[in-house]
């Protein structure tokens, strides 16, 4: 019987994604193996398999290392908001409440979704978040380094040609107000846009690196105000990380 490579090579990325799980003493039960398995497919072979591209898209001029490890250049129109999640190749974005975070349970933190992830951070003035993503994850930064630590000075070198600021600006949403005042990514400074109600909660809580902006007396915020604060600090390259509902 002979075995496509690819298939093979999918395979045993995904066995290392689960060693990887295994010395972190993590759970290795998987909800669905077919939602797993198929999502290794496009990154276990060499260059990434594209699924579609527009023709024509702009580029920043990535340095060679990065532009071949991403599969060629990468740039964006500004004001521009895009999006990263991990999705299965049958459509799986969320698992359910029984899994914290389920990105991380889907991707098995495998290191080319982490590049990826690295990268689109690197482009962007801001990350956008919503509040259940950062409860969700309690020691994560929403920088570029936290996901891909070595290329971070590499990504550092990129955010400084194209003019950025050292880190992405974060931008946490909730309309509760509901935000653990010691996540090291409210304590390295962040955003909170909320409601009238919320601010009231955090009101003097949240460290001085912090901003609050009540954007609305209603139970939640239109996303076309979260835009426009950002926009109005500055930022046209907007990188939402929130749900993929968003
Ligand atoms: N596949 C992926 O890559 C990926 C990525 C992210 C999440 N997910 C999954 O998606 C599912 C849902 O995630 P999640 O509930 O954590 O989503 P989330 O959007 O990160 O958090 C939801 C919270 O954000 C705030 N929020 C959202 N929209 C708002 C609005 N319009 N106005 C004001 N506040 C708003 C609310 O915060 P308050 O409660 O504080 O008011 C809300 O409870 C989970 O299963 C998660 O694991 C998957």
């Amino acid at each position: 019987m002979s075995v496509e490579p690819h298939y093979l090579q999918t395979a045993e990325a995904y066995l290392r994604a689960l060693e990887r799980c295994h010395v972190r003493g993590e759970d290795l039960a998987v909800p669905s193996v077919a939602s797993v398995f198929i999502s290794r497919w496009d990154k276990a072979a060499e260059p990434p398999h594209v699924v579609y591209e527009a023709p024509g898209l702009p580029g920043c001029g990535l340095p060679w290392g990065l532009a071949s490890g991403y599969g060629g250049d990468l740039g964006f129109v500004a004001p521009c908001v895009y999006g990263n999640f991990v999705a299965s190749l049958d459509g799986v974005v969320a698992l359910g409440p029984e899994y914290r975070s389920s990105g991380s349970a889907i991707s098995q933190r495998e290191p080319a979704d982490r590049f990826v992830m690295a990268l689109l951070r690197a482009m962007a003035d801001a990350v956008l978040i919503g509040a259940g993503t950062l409860r969700a994850t309690p020691a994560h930064r929403w920088i570029p380094g936290h996901v891909w630590p070595e290329g971070a000075a590499e990504l550092g070198e990129l955010r400084r040609r194209l003019g950025r600021s050292a880190e992405p600006e974060l931008m946490v949403v909730s309309a509760r107000g509901d935000v653990p005042l010691g996540h090291p990514a409210i304590q390295s400074g962040a955003v909170v846009a909320t409601t009238t109600a919320g601010a009231r909660r955090l009101d003097r809580r949240l460290p001085s690196s912090c901003t609050v902006l009540a954007l609305g007396d209603g139970p939640a915020l239109k996303m076309a105000d979260v835009i426009a604060a950002l926009s109005a600090r500055g930022h046209v390259l907007v990188l939402t990380e929130g749900v993929p509902a968003w």
